[in-house]
């Protein structure tokens, strides 16, 4: 069995120079959904992590030569043990991070969709040549020749909601453009994510070009931000330890993408029915745990009515449960989740917001909650809470909304629906925000496109063009004709 290599029963080993090494002290992850031991896994130490980031800047050397071609064969094969494996780490998934089985399935697939077509897209990256004479007084003997180069070691961190998709979207980028990755799964989701790697090794990767780091985050990242042969980092998580890596990174490229808090703008003339089932699922869609999870509505007031209605009949449809069941809304990755979620209901019930819900709370499983008549004096107008609840602000004209989308401290995605091309077009043209929807949810997907977040949501773009761009830089040579 493929993943048995890796694990000492449930003690799960890491990745360094090339061998798994079994740890000295563990990490206990458990699962969201009925509390069980989904394994153990290696709390570094700083030696270890040092170790494992040098083995990676070795390899690195010899891997930049390896033709492009004979780098994706490798990153091709690992696309196909993705998919021959597609049950036991989607049921990993489910049992982790309580993702719905269908969800999990599809993450897997997705995700050797992107590693096809990412290693596509790099065989088409040219570079340019460019000629001297276009400033004006330098000499025409010039000739300058772009082309792209790895950036060296390349730290992928990923977050618990996709450990195999938004891991691989950094690490494959990474890994076809010549770099090594020092790789940092979640904690809660580092189980599948190792078994993942592995998908990598067996794959044919050579040898230390792969490090993985497990243990707390806190602890390891302080040491992973003092790692001299890091070259760029790329990280997707919280707006807050996304600053603080900001922070201690020093002069190297970053990729973030961080907090959300996208609106879904309605505007008068919508078609409710349409815009009730895309904010459903975009609001809903894994509890609510995606940093491009409809996060507020801004409504029109003509039509609130109308619309909260229309949200609540179809939020009593949602399916609320066991992840095995497929149901949409699952537990939630902890306790502490739910707990917050909460605070945000009661702070909003306070100050005057209408409740909904379909269910009452059961440990760290929420309900789908609505929370109409919310006000800007109101938590819930904007911290982001990851969970099953969705605000409603309404709102008296389209410029209103556009004042309340923009007040946010984040910029990830936004919606607007409507069918006054001028009118949509009005607000999508002042909505700060890398990506705007017109009458869709907000979502990452296809994976081709740009994902980028302004302001606090992020700095850099995402997306298989653009994350093969990120992953490495342009290095110029001068020819001199004498
Ligand atoms: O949680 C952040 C992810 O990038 C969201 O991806 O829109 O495919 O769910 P998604």
């Amino acid at each position: 069995m493929l993943f048995d290599t890796i694990r000492d029963g449930m003690d799960y080993k890491r990745l360094a120079g090339g061998k798994w090494l079994n740890g000295k002290e563990y990490l206990e992850i458990v699962s969201p959904v009925d509390g069980s031991l989904c394994g153990r896994v290696p709390m570094m130490e700083d030696a270890d992590i040092h170790a494992a980031v040098e083995s990676c800047a070795a390899a690195q050397k010899q891997w930049q030569k390896v033709p492009l071609a004979q780098r994706g064969d490798i990153l091709l094969r690992c696309a196909d043990l993705l998919e021959e494996h597609q049950e036991e780490l989607a049921d990993m998934l489910v049992r982790e991070i309580a993702k719905d089985i269908s969800s999990s399935r599809a993450e897997v697939q997705r995700t050797a969709e992107l590693i096809r077509a990412t290693v596509q897209f790099a065989k088409t990256m040219t570079g340019e040549t460019l000629q001297g004479g276009a400033m004006g007084r330098e000499s025409t003997a010039k000739t300058a020749i772009v082309s792209r180069v790895p950036l060296g070691v390349i730290l992928a961190v990923s977050p618990f909601n996709y450990p195999i998709n938004l891991a691989m979207s950094k690490i494959v980028p990474a890994l076809v453009m010549g770099n090594a990755v020092v790789f940092k799964p979640p904690s809660q989701g580092a189980v599948v994510s190792l078994c993942m790697v592995q998908c990598l090794q067996a794959a044919g990767l050579p040898d230390g070009l792969l490090g993985t780091i497990t243990g707390a985050g806190k602890r390891v990242g302080q040491q992973l931000l003092r790692e001299p042969s890091i070259h760029m980092i790329n990280f997707t998580g919280s707006t807050q330890v996304g600053q603080i890596i900001a922070k201690g990174a020093g002069m190297i490229p970053l990729v973030m993408e961080l907090g959300g808090k996208d609106a879904a703008v309605v505007l008068a003339d919508a078609d409710l029915d349409h815009a009730v089932s895309q904010i459903i699922s975009g609001a809903f869609g894994y509890s609510g745990q995606r940093c491009t999870a409809i996060k507020r509505v801004l409504v029109l007031e003509q039509v609130a009515d109308e619309f909260v209605s229309k949200l609540k009949e179809k939020m009593k449809e949602i399916t609320v449960g066991n992840p095995y069941d497929g149901c949409m809304v699952t537990p939630l990755i902890h306790e502490a989740a739910a707990d917050f979620v909460m605070e945000l209901v009661e702070d909003a019930q306070s100050r005057g917001a209408d409740i909904f819900t379909t269910g009452q709370r059961r440990g760290n499983l929420l309900y789908p909650i609505c929370a109409d008549h919310v006000t800007e004096e109101m938590r819930l107008a904007w911290e982001e809470p990851f969970g099953p609840i969705l605000p409603v602000l309404r709102v008296k004209s389209a410029e209103e909304a556009v004042r309340i989308a923009n007040k946010s401290e984040y910029g990830l995605q936004a919606s607007v629906f409507g069918n006054n091309i001028r009118e949509v077009f009005d607000v999508v043209e002042q909505v700060e925000a890398g990506t705007v929807n017109i009458n869709g949810k907000s979502e990452r997907s296809p994976d081709h496109f740009p994902f980028l977040g302004i302001k606090q949501s992020g700095i850099g773009v995402q997306g298989i063009r653009y994350a093969l761009e990120a992953s490495s830089t342009v290095k110029s040579v001068v020819l001199n004709k004498i």
